[in-house]
């Protein structure tokens, strides 16, 4: 998107500073309405799944510490059948936002879910072999850990301008990014875009204290006639 940024003094034509944005990073969000009911459907299929596989495996979480990862195909599992339907129909409309082939369809192809119960996080990654992925936050105690998306252009980080104190900076001008978890709320961002989580500082133990969400990727398939 070009933007007028100023008319510059200095010449009886004024002329016009423009800038465009190249290059830039989407992430999309949705609070769903309905999340209430859908989560305590989707809890309660978690730690069944939870008691099923009670080791999880180790990714970007800490077993160490108490963090729990299932396996990645729950989107085949019929508890999360409501969930990844959510999913797809927001998919969708990323798909049609970005104008991509209308003869594909952008389908879950992994998903699993994480707990963390206080004092755990997630070390930063990316998510290989998706076009896109997303979090989907079910249960977050007051204190969750947030997640952060780390500016991609790294290069851009090794001379960083300083900015005017005590002023909001533009988002353009962003070098990380922290989003508040909140139950209900479901994330899309791009595959290779680096994040982690930040520790769940919530008190007290057990299962309320945990922070549980569902994460997945998305890929491009040929639609189905
Ligand atoms: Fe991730």
């Amino acid at each position: 998107m070009v933007k007028k940024i100023a008319n510059l003094p200095g010449n009886e034509n004024s002329d016009e500073l423009k800038r465009s944005a190249y290059f830039p990073t989407l992430v999309y969000s949705v609070q769903l309405q309905d999340a209430v009911s859908m989560n305590k459907e989707i809890l309660a299929a978690i730690y069944e799944e939870h008691s099923r596989d009670s080791d999880g495996i180790e990714r970007s979480n800490f077993k160490s510490l108490g963090s729990w990862h299932s396996q990645n195909n729950l989107h085949k599992n019929p508890n999360f059948q409501r969930l990844t339907d959510r999913i797809e129909i927001a998919a969708a409309e990323i798909s049609k936002d970005l104008v991509y082939d209308p003869s594909k369809e952008l389908k879950v192809t992994t998903m699993w879910s994480i707990s963390n119960p206080p004092g755990s996080s997630n070390r930063a990654h990316i998510h290989p072999g998706a076009l896109w992925s997303g979090v989907y936050y079910v249960h977050s105690p007051e204190g969750a850990g947030k997640i952060e998306f780390t500016d991609p252009r790294t290069v851009h980080l090794m001379n960083g301008a300083s900015f005017k104190r005590k002023t909001q900076r533009k988002s353009e001008c962003w070098t990380k990014v922290k989003v508040q978890p909140t139950a209900g709320k479901m994330l899309f961002f791009p595959s290779w875009l680096y994040h982690s989580v930040e520790p769940n500082l919530a008190e007290g133990t057990g299962r309320e204290s945990d922070r549980v969400i569902v994460s997945f990727n998305i890929n491009q398939v040929p639609r189905k006639k």
